[in-house]
């Protein structure tokens, strides 16, 4: 069910990742990172380092080590698989729906030597592996934009090996009503359909048949996260002659005000979440 009362398809999702790759390249993060950060504090202004601090602990959470085969859904530019790989030397996959995203991977992937990764366009919903060929399933705020969440919750527990770990990071919807301001600067924004509330995204793991390991509920990163990048983006602005990304910078930085507002009132979250996939499920 739609939270805002528009229903976006996996089209317009993928159209709007391919559409804004190289705005969002020009001042969220050159390297293509596009999730919440973990930050030190409220003065901690630090995008990058609070971006890679999610990364180090959705995998400490995870148990990743180098015997892991790490599948990442909605990796986007694939930068949390060239975290994995270059710290622990696991092998992993990342499948993204926006082909432009996937294509930047696969770039950036050919100018590193030895890491032991590749990249493909597709759907969490439609996922093109065998059953159980994962030791763990990650991702990070990817999956509230999939407008089938349990077909996605399905097919991730289908791919992973008995006692496998599913770990990741989401936006949530703490609650049903959204305001009309949350509907536009928040959810439609980024062509989100609306999510789970914290306890609520827990149940329909369980429902998946998942067991929960671990759920943090991080609304105070998220909050950080929006207020750093829309001072970086009204920066930005007055620096580039580009009328038209200007216009965006500027309009995302009025979105990011707006966002804080929203987490205010209870109109959108960010949690983490490890679950597993029971030792007794049949692969
Ligand atoms: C906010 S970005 C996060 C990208 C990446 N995980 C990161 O941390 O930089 C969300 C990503 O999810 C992808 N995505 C959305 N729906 C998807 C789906 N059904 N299947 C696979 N990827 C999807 C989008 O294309 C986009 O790249």
């Amino acid at each position: 069910m739609s939270a805002t009362g528009h229903v976006y398809t996996e089209r317009d999702v993928e159209d709007f990742f391919d559409e804004t790759l190289h705005t969002y390249l020009s001042f969220w993060d050159g390297d293509g990172v596009l999730h919440t950060g973990y930050f030190a504090g409220d003065t901690d202004d630090d995008y990058r380092a609070a971006a890679e601090r999610t990364s180090e602990i959705l995998a400490a959470d995870a148990g990743i080590d180098g015997s892991s085969h790490v599948l990442d859904v909605g990796c986007g530019c694939g930068n949390f698989l060239f975290h994995l790989a270059g710290r622990f030397g696991c092998r992993g996959e990342g499948l993204d729906l926006s082909a432009e995203r996937v294509a930047f991977a696969r770039q950036a992937l050919d100018a590193r030597d030895g890491l032991d990764l590749a990249f493909r366009q597709g759907s969490v919903t439609r996922m093109p592996y065998e059953a159980g060929t994962f030791s763990h399933v990650v991702s990070q705020d990817a999956l509230c934009l999939v407008p089938d969440k349990p077909a996605s919750h399905t097919e991730i527990h289908r791919v992973l090996r008995p006692g496998g770990i599913f770990a990741f990071s989401d936006f949530l919807q703490p609650r049903e009503e959204i305001g009309e301001r949350a509907r536009r600067h928040v959810y439609d924004r980024v062509r989100w359909n609306g999510g789970y509330s914290f306890v609520g995204y827990q149940a329909a793991l369980e429902r998946a048949g998942f067991e929960i390991l671990l759920a943090r509920n991080l609304e105070s990163h998220i909050r950080q996260t929006y207020r750093v990048l829309g001072r970086t983006a009204a920066e930005r602005a007055e620096a580039t002659t580009d009328t038209a990304a200007r216009d965006w910078m500027l309009a995302f930085s009025e979105s990011c005000a707006e966002i804080q507002v929203a987490i205010d009132d209870g109109e959108f979250g960010w949690g983490m979440f490890v679950a597993r996939k029971p030792h007794t499920a049949t692969p």
